[in-house]
């Protein structure tokens, strides 16, 4: 068997899993209807991986700023949790939310202990959708979790087949700082034209509560500076691997321009950073947002180069970290 025909062989093995796949969601979706169970006495939707699944694809009109109920205002922005974790989480890879749940309670350097996935999603909720905390016990958030975890579930039950990943070589950070004319040469010839030469993205609809076909990369209805996309090695990494959608051809050195370029735009500010990461060696070298533990400037935590402040760490971060 030459390596031609096996990797050929693992191709076709791998549509068939994924068409498998969503068959088994669309019939439990189908299901839940059908039973009944969307919608409690009171006409709010109740906890199900259907409402779940709705409130990550349809974020801004079922809890986003234009919600005429302003109890359900949750989100500040009107990206969708689909606008960075594609096809609802399904799409393997970078972003992908295929086996989240099950990785929750864990470590996390933010909040400076374990975090659950109530709190994991809430740092989506406050950071990249630049709104507030959802309630714990809230249907919203039973709702979404129960979509993750069935998401989980229907990946582990194909042995994993659904997580081959389908992704051009990993990013890895050039050893400079962004090059922003480059950056702005790579934004206008290839992003442009789906996020708008002025970034804002492209509506949905002229009702704002629709959100968006392509979203906004800064600007008010984007994410705020707390979140994980405004930092630039992660934007970076997303973006080599998934944009242009459909076409993810960049070399590192653009997606690093780009993620550069986008990340120097004016985006919603969020307060209390300087709470995060309490102990401040666990800081990603990239956040954009001081205290840090080393003495390098803010403008090279934002844009580089990375590998100074990475071995200044290596030499002197405590050995328990
Ligand atoms: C602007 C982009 C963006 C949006 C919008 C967004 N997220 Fe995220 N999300 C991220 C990034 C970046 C991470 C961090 C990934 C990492 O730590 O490597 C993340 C992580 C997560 C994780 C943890 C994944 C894991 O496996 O550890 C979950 C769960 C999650 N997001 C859910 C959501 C939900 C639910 C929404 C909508 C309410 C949402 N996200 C909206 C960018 C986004
Ligand atoms: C063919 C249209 C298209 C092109 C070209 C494209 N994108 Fe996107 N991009 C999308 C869509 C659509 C989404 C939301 C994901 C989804 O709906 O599946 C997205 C999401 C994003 C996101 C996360 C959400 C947000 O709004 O922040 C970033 C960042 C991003 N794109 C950056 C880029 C960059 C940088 C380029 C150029 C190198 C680019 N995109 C080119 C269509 C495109």
């Amino acid at each position: 068997v030459s390596n031609h025909q096996s990797t050929e062989r693992r191709n076709r093995e791998g549509a068939i899993v994924s068409v498998a796949l969503c068959g088994a969601i669309g019939i439990a979706v189908v299901t839940a209807s059908i039973a009944g169970v969307g919608q409690s006495a009171a006409g709010h939707p109740a906890i199900t991986e259907e409402y779940g699944r709705r409130l990550i694809v349809e974020t801004p009109s079922l809890m986003g700023p234009d919600q005429p109920n302003p109890e359900m205002r949750l989100t500040g922005s009107r990206l969708a949790c689909t606008s960075c974790h594609l096809d609802v989480g399904a799409r393997p890879g970078t972003l992908s939310l295929l086996a989240s749940a099950p990785r929750y309670p864990r470590f996390s350097g933010r909040d400076g202990g374990q975090q659950d996935l109530v709190a994991r999603i809430n740092g989506c909720m406050t950071r990249s959708m630049n709104g507030r905390e959802l309630a714990r016990n809230s249907v919203e958030m039973g709702a979404m979790i129960a979509y993750l975890e069935h998401l989980a579930e229907t990946a582990k039950a194909t042995n994993g087949a659904r997580l081959v990943v389908n992704e051009p070589a990993p990013f890895s950070a050039p050893p400079r700082a962004v090059d922003f004319a480059s950056g702005a040469n790579v934004f206008g010839t290839r992003c442009a034209r789906c996020h708008g030469a002025d970034g804002l993205g492209m509506r949905a609809s002229e009702q704002p509560a629709n959100g968006y076909v392509f979203p906004p990369l800064w600007g008010p209805d984007s994410f705020n500076n707390g979140a994980g996309m405004a930092r630039v090695l992660t934007a970076a990494a997303f973006i080599k691997a998934k944009m242009p959608l459909g076409d993810a051809t960049l070399t590192s050195e653009e997606a690093f321009d780009v993620a550069g370029y986008l990340n120097a735009q004016p985006r919603p500010a969020m307060s209390g950073l300087d709470a995060d990461y309490p102990d401040r060696w666990t800081k990603p070298i990239d956040s954009p947002y001081g205290p840090y533990a080393d003495p390098f400037p803010l403008e090279q935590h934002r844009f580089g180069p990375f590998g100074p402040i990475e071995a200044y760490h290596k030499a002197h971060r405590p050995p328990t970290r």
